[in-house]
């Protein structure tokens, strides 16, 4: 006889129980919630490669997608797009209709206007002081001290990556000087 007010507690504990936990539930989920965006804030984009690259944006902030940029750039292409830190790197469409392998960054070296690319001339041209550059973005005219910076262009996922460029400078045989 003893035993059956023991019996009836036993169900009382399960329920308080578990009402505990749905509580505890029902408080923990919209934190559950916040939590996803709050992570998927914090990812720094182009993160996934791990090779600490940025995704080339189109002049609408769009990822580039290498195959549709080709549709839309010849040959000899050269067209700014949203490269490393943010800075106007323009994308090169090699002769064979393929990427190059390289961004060269529109930033003059001179003063920092952004150069246009000249394909009449097979230029960039600087519209601020007249340094001329390459079609590789080598100086050839001063008063321009240096040759414009480079990118790596890489594909990843379809997506065109600028990744840092931290090797000797292809165009110059010199350490890279914006590293
Ligand atoms: Fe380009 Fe001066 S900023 S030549």
């Amino acid at each position: 006889a003893s035993s059956i007010p023991a019996d009836d507690s036993v169900p009382d504990m399960e329920k308080r129980k578990l009402m505990n936990l749905l509580l505890v539930g029902a408080l923990s989920l919209p934190t559950g919630f916040m939590l996803v965006p709050y992570a998927t804030f914090f990812a720094p984009p182009g993160a996934g490669g791990g090779s600490g690259g940025t995704v080339a944006k189109d002049a609408l902030g769009n990822d580039v997608i290498a195959v549709e940029w080709l549709k839309n750039h010849g040959p000899g292409d050269r067209t700014l797009t949203q490269g490393l830190k943010g800075d106007p790197t323009y994308l090169v469409v090699e002769s064979d209709r393929t990427l190059a392998t390289y961004g060269i960054n529109a930033v003059c070296t001179h003063l920092g206007c952004v150069v246009p690319w000249n394909a009449a001339e097979n230029k960039f041209l600087c519209p601020c002081h007249g340094s001329q550059y390459n079609n590789q973005g080598r100086v050839v005219r001063g008063p321009a001290p240096l040759s414009l910076a480079l990118a790596h262009c890489d594909i990843d996922d379809g997506k065109v990556v600028f990744v840092p460029w931290t090797e000797t400078d292809f165009r110059t045989g010199e350490e890279p000087w914006w590293t």
